[in-house]
């Protein structure tokens, strides 16, 4: 079968076989298929869809397309968490150390953050010496002492996903369902931990808009990593505002620090307190409301601060950052964003202020540019918040002087203030698992 062939076959609506697209994964990576043929499939794909044996047969050959994370040599149970993306999303520094003091493994491979979401890496990395570059060895010896390590994921893994996705993102293929599916559920798998949870959002500051999309997604990703033999849980989460109130790299470790004392938002809390709740309940652990509340006692009795202190000491970053977050370096320039009119925030265009950030230096627009881990956003008033003329929307931290006008600018652009109270929508609309979904 050579890869004119496939292609017409799914331009016309037929099913691909499992040989088709071990052609056309070896194909991508050893680079005999040139990048029209793959973005002409990718089309097609588009259009067509995949029906479930088809994106379970991509999902299986994209993972296998590199090297595999073996953790067997980890005892008990692994997991793993990925969230879809957002801004303010620092679920990661918070639910692993809980997961670790309730006696879960995760071994954790991050990514950076790019455009307007941040990354787990970068704000690890504002802690001075912590090391993201550790090798298997020193990852497994790590999670062995503490429960938990996170490194940066290593390019072996999934070459095939690197290839897809930078043809999807020029070919407007990115948003398909089986391609979504099978590049994040390929890399879960490829990483080799025995549970996943995902955190899929939907909202103004996420890829997916609608709150079904996102069910579906979350659908057929659980049903994708049950069928490859792992655990897999899904929450679908809103993502229409911020999450908890710092956005930027050391004002997001300081937050999850502050949430691992208890004194975290509202928000940020309650998603902290399901994802836990959910690794737990796959993990046998209990029913939900015991996992629920084995994930506050973590909290509350102060394990799980202890367990992200130890994994910071263990990979080399310096523990008095965790005692005391006050030791994170500040910008040099602090400036207010003052509310332009009175009444109530109803809208806050996330993916808006996730740009603000990057252009304040928190973030970077190609991969290979630094982030400044001082940089970023503590915002004071949310949605549904009244707010008087002149009052403080939110704090911009920046070395960047230049950037300081648009940015503000840009923010309060970013922030709908309306005469009544917005409706605002639960956090979490819904849940899934191998049993089905369950709405909020
Ligand atoms: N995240 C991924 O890893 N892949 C996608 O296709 C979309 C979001």
């Amino acid at each position: 079968m050579d890869m004119y062939d496939i292609i017409r076959r799914k331009r016309d609506g037929h099913e691909l076989t499992d040989d088709d697209i071990a052609v056309f994964i070896n194909g991508c990576c050893d680079g005999s298929i040139p990048d029209y043929q793959i973005s002409a499939l990718l089309m097609a794909i588009w259009f067509r869809g995949m029906t479930e044996a088809e994106t379970a047969a991509l999902t299986l050959r994209m993972e296998h397309s590199g090297e595999t994370v073996d953790l067997t040599d980890i005892d008990g149970l692994t997991v793993d968490k990925h969230s879809t993306g957002g801004v303010g999303d620092k679920t990661t520094l918070a639910v692993a150390p809980i997961l670790a003091a309730c006696g879960l493994k995760i071994p954790k491979m991050s990514g950076r953050g790019l455009g307007h979401t941040g990354g787990t890496i970068d704000k690890l990395e504002s802690i001075p010496g912590f090391d993201t570059a550790l090798g298997r060895e020193k990852m497994i010896s790590v999670v062995k002492e503490t429960g938990l390590c996170v490194v940066g994921q290593s390019s072996r893994l999934v070459p095939a996903d690197k290839k897809l996705y930078a043809l999807r993102d020029v070919t407007a293929t990115v948003d398909s369902m089986p391609l979504i599916a099978s590049s994040i559920m390929s890399k879960k798998l490829a990483a080799g931990a025995k549970l996943i949870v995902l955190d899929v959002k939907y909202g103004s500051g996420a890829f997916l808009t609608g709150a079904e999309d996102a069910v579906s997604l979350a659908s057929l990703m659980v049903r994708l990593g049950e069928a490859a033999g792992r655990r897999v849980s899904a929450l679908i989460t809103y993502m229409d505002e911020p999450l908890g109130r710092a956005v930027g790299n050391s004002l997001e470790v300081a937050e999850a620090v502050e949430t691992l004392r208890g004194k975290g938002p509202e928000d940020f809390m309650e998603l902290v307190i399901a994802l836990s709740a959910d690794a737990l309940y796959i993990a046998g652990l209990g029913g939900r409301g015991e996992c629920a509340d084995m994930a506050r006692c973590a909290i509350k009795d102060g394990t799980a601060l202890r367990r992200l202190r130890a994994m910071v000491a263990a990979q080399g970053g310096d523990p008095a950052y965790i005692d005391d977050p006050g030791l994170f370096g500040k910008a040099e320039f602090t400036v207010e964003v003052p509310s332009p009119a009175e009444g109530y925030i109803s809208e806050m265009d996330t993916a808006a202020i996730g740009r603000v950030s990057t252009a304040l230096g928190a973030g970077r627009l190609t991969a290979d540019e630094a982030v400044d881990h001082s940089a970023g956003i503590m915002i004071y008033k949310k949605k549904g918040a009244f707010v008087k003329v002149g009052e403080t929307l939110a704090v911009l931290h920046t070395n960047r002087e230049r950037a300081i006008a648009g940015a503000v600018r840009d923010y309060a652009d970013a922030i709908a203030i309306s005469q009544r109270p917005p409706e605002k929508a639960p956090l979490i609309y819904a849940s899934v698992d191998s049993g089905g979904v369950i709405r909020a």
